[in-house]
């Protein structure tokens, strides 16, 4: 943590040029309050969206009084480096413009000046979107990407941008040009990621929901590490539009977290049970040889990622190519991984052919069998660990995790139940369900067939009327 600490200032250093945008972004981001600002005598950042939604539409609370409590919160945890970018003055105009709106008795509704933070992979009008890497550090957006148009729309507040693992293209939000997310249970530890910042400031109650983005894991996992609901809503529910930094854009979606109270959980879970519920094991082995086999990870990044990106540099007027962002990645793992992408010969394993094949041949097959897990057991929901390990010492670096023993890949290690759902477009939500052995949190998913769970609502977490099973696919890595 110190060496990285260290590096980060020495980087901040190296790019200090007069002007230049970048000095801002590096390093821990201050957040100034107003002189006299009163302390949260209300408690008002431990509040869930949806009891903060209530009492700021019932004008119980006002936008401002709202984003100032968790501004406040946000400053007394500034050192888990989770915010990359927050703008006071503009959060408080902001609110302050929706209660201007309601005390002018207009419709302020649904959200009533709700303030949430947005994951740094989103394009947010005026706010640096930098997607964790230094080559985009100068890349301002002058639009907003659809759903923070929408957000805005419904009288949402952004809170702040909030910092992620490279290019999304990571599982713990280790970034060593802007410094590792801090989990705020242990600030030794990671927060898993890639939406990282997300996740740290809703378990740090600064804010109490946040957009993330999920292409293997990327919201689930965070919520794992960080004790928070995350949700990758079904393939294609939510338009990315243009403006979120892409990856795999077949297996890309916006997703969502916030809060999610244990006892609620346990409340569901005790109902469930009363209601004469039965778990049921599902073996999963075969569906997920199938995916290991015939969906190599690379493919996707291969033949997706640098047209996607290269198509958002030019949508975005940049004068950057795709190469020289690939040239300018700071995270080790990530560099020699996208170099490998560029440098990739043709004849070599997976080729286009393979790719191909898995539109045309493979994925209906996975989905096939995956949907047969469902209707062989009878059940609509599958639940099953959100990772093998709670999150691990920060120290213990990329890409490696001692485990058991055995040094293994962090993808591997905290991505066994999140890459088949991007695959075939199906959702998973991530609950937490208390703290682990080493005090840090765990989390459980929740799991549908695809095409469901397109509405859920992830902030009061009714899950409905489903039959619940659990599975043994973790047991792979175990
Ligand atoms: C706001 O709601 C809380 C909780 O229901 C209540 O205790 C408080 O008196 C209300 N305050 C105002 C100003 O309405
Ligand atoms: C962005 O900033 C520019 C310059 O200050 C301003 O003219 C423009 O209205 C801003 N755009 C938005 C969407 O806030
Ligand atoms: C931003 O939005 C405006 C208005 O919709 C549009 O004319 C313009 O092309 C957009 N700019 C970019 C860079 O997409
Ligand atoms: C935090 O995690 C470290 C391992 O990184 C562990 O040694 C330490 O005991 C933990 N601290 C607490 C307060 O649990
Ligand atoms: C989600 O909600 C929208 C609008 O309420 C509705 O049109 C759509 O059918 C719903 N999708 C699912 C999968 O329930």
């Amino acid at each position: 943590m110190q060496v990285f600490g260290v590096l980060t200032s020495l980087l901040a250093l190296l790019v200090q040029l007069p002007g230049s945008a970048k000095t801002q972004l590096t390093g821990v981001q201050t957040i100034a309050l107003p002189a006299n600002t009163p302390g949260d005598a209300l408690g008002l950042a431990e509040l869930g969206t949806a009891e903060a939604v209530e009492r700021l539409c019932a004008r119980n609370i006002t936008s401002v009084q709202y984003a100032t409590a968790l501004l406040q919160r946000g400053h007394l945890w500034e050192c888990l480096n989770a915010f990359s970018e927050v703008d006071v003055e503009r959060v408080l105009t902001e609110a302050q413009a929706v209660d201007d709106r309601a005390a002018a008795g207009r419709d302020v509704g649904p959200l009533c000046g709700l303030s949430i933070v947005v994951k740094d992979l989103y394009d947010v009008a005026n706010y640096t979107t930098a997607a964790g890497t230094p080559s985009l550090t100068g890349n301002v957006p002058q639009n907003n990407s659809v759903l923070i148009d929408k957000f805005l729309a419904a009288n949402g507040v952004v809170l702040g941008k909030t910092r992620m693992h490279e290019l999304a293209y990571g599982v713990t939000s280790i970034n060593p040009f802007f410094g590792p997310v801090l989990n705020p249970y242990n600030n030794t530890c990671h927060t898993g990621g890639s939406s990282g910042g997300t996740a740290a400031l809703i378990a740090a109650r600064a804010t109490s929901a946040g957009f993330c983005s999920d292409t293997g894991g990327s919201c689930r996992i965070p919520g794992a590490m960080c004790g928070t609901a995350g949700f990758r809503p079904t393939s294609g529910c939510y338009d990315a539009g243009d403006g979120i930094v892409p990856l795999v854009p077949s297996r890309d979606t916006p997703g969502m977290m916030a809060r999610s109270s244990n006892s609620a959980y346990e409340q569901a879970f005790t109902a469930l049970q009363e209601a004469g519920v039965e778990l049921v094991d599902v073996d999963f082995s075969s569906v997920q040889s199938f995916s290991d086999q015939l969906f190599p990870d690379v493919s996707g990044y291969t033949f997706e990622m640098p047209g996607a990106i290269s198509k958002y540099l030019y949508r975005h007027k940049s004068d950057l190519s795709f190469y020289t962002l690939a040239e300018e990645i700071a995270s080790p793992t990530v560099y020699s991984t996208v170099q490998g992408i560029v440098e990739k010969p043709a004849e070599v394993y997976p080729t286009l052919q393979d790719y191909i094949n898995i539109f045309s041949t493979y994925r209906p097959q996975l989905t096939a069998m995956y949907n047969a897990k469902y209707d062989e057991a009878e059940v609509d929901i599958i639940m099953t660990p959100m990772t093998s390990v709670p999150a691990t010492p920060i120290s213990a670096t990329e890409p490696y995790t001692s485990f058991k023993g055995r040094y293994l890949l962090n993808r591997d290690l905290l991505r066994v139940t999140s890459v088949i759902e991007p695959e075939i477009g199906a959702p998973g939500l991530n609950i937490p369900i208390g703290l682990g052995e080493t005090s840090l949190p765990v989390g459980l998913q929740i799991q549908a067939r695809s095409g469901a769970l397109c509405n859920a609502s992830i902030f009061s977490c009714d899950c409905g009327d489903f039959d619940w099973v659990l599975t043994t696919r973790i047991q792979r890595l175990l």
